[in-house]
């Protein structure tokens, strides 16, 4: 049994090769590049390919198969970040320990920066050569999905139109599972796809990562009014200033934590009705609600 931070690290170490490759092989303006460079290594955690991995490896050992998903899935996460800080959005200053794209290059070239990497995802995919045209299809079409106006994006557009209103639990669930959720949904279902889990499963893989993603956006929530802004990386604070209807702000500081253990709960429940390879899982659940950036 593998310890956890040790299996960050080394994860960590291939997601960031793999990325880096990936973005110095272009034949794109170096401007655009280094904008691209900049936000993808800014030190951030990999979670989401280190779900993805975790997911495979649940069901199957190691395989290259999953690496074109795991640099798409971070890439469209750190387009989603580049663009949740924009003046016209969180108007955040800082992120992963520097400055913002905007700030560091201009809003126009983290605008395009974002448009890249969100692009440039589904490109990497449809080039693999590991991948048959079927589960290139599948793939692209599962992160269309999670990304899209019914995931990640119409995620922020909820979040937006939340500000400044007093939510219910079910619409703040609503938030949090298509901004922050459906990219968690994608890590679990392509590992398992990849690693032919079988199809009864699913489902239940489906509920799990559901949870999951309200485990990773409650913490979140909570390290924005608790964190270490040197640990995060990013302000605390954010939310309050802009309005935002979070876990914390509906059901205080102690609702907050206790909604999150109800949810771990609940994972564990949809998890223990497969026969995916739990412990890791498990281990990597406890971190999403723990960790302190
Ligand atoms: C931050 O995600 C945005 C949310 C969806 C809450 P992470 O906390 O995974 O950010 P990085 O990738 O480590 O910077
Ligand atoms: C952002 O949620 C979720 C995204 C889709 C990027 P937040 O706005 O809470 O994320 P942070 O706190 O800025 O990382
Ligand atoms: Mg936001
Ligand atoms: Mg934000
Ligand atoms: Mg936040």
């Amino acid at each position: 049994m593998k310890n956890l931070d040790q299996y960050l690290i080394e994860k960590k170490l291939i997601v960031e090769k793999e990325l880096q490759i990936n973005i110095e092989k272009l034949n794109a303006p170096k401007e655009l590049k280094d904008s691209m460079l900049y936000s993808l290594m800014a030190g951030g955690k990999r979670l989401r390919p280190v779900l993805l991995m975790l997911s495979f490896e649940a069901y199957k050992a190691h395989n290259q198969k999953v690496m074109s998903s795991i640099s798409a899935l971070e890439m469209i996460h750190t387009y989603s970040l580049i663009h949740d800080d924009l003046p016209a959005m969180d108007d955040d200053d800082f992120r992963r320990g520097k400055e913002t794209n905007h700030k560091k290059f201009d809003e126009a070239t983290a605008i395009l920066a974002g448009d890249a990497l969100l692009t440039y995802s589904f490109e990497i995919i449809t080039d693999d050569d590991l991948l048959s045209d079927e589960e290139k299809v599948s793939i692209v079409k599962l992160l269309a999905k999670c990304s899209g106006p019914t995931g990640m994006v119409g995620g922020q557009i909820y979040d937006m139109q939340a500000e400044k209103e007093k939510v219910s639990l079910e619409k703040l669930e609503q938030i949090h599972e298509y901004k922050t959720g459906e990219l968690i949904k994608f890590a679990i279902m392509t590992g398992a796809y990849l690693a032919n889990a079988p199809k009864e499963e699913m489902d239940h893989l489906k509920n799990f990562a559901y949870y999951l993603g309200l485990i990773f956006q409650i913490q979140d929530d909570i390290l924005d009014v608790t964190g270490d802004e040197s640990k995060l990386g990013k302000p605390v604070g954010s939310d309050e200033s802009n309005q935002k209807s979070t876990f914390p702000n509906l059901l205080g500081l102690k609702g907050a934590i206790k909604q999150k253990e109800i949810y771990i709960e609940k994972a564990k429940a949809e998890l223990d009705k497969t026969t995916a390879k739990k412990d890791m899982l498990i281990k990597l659940m406890a971190y999403f609600g723990n960790r302190d950036h």
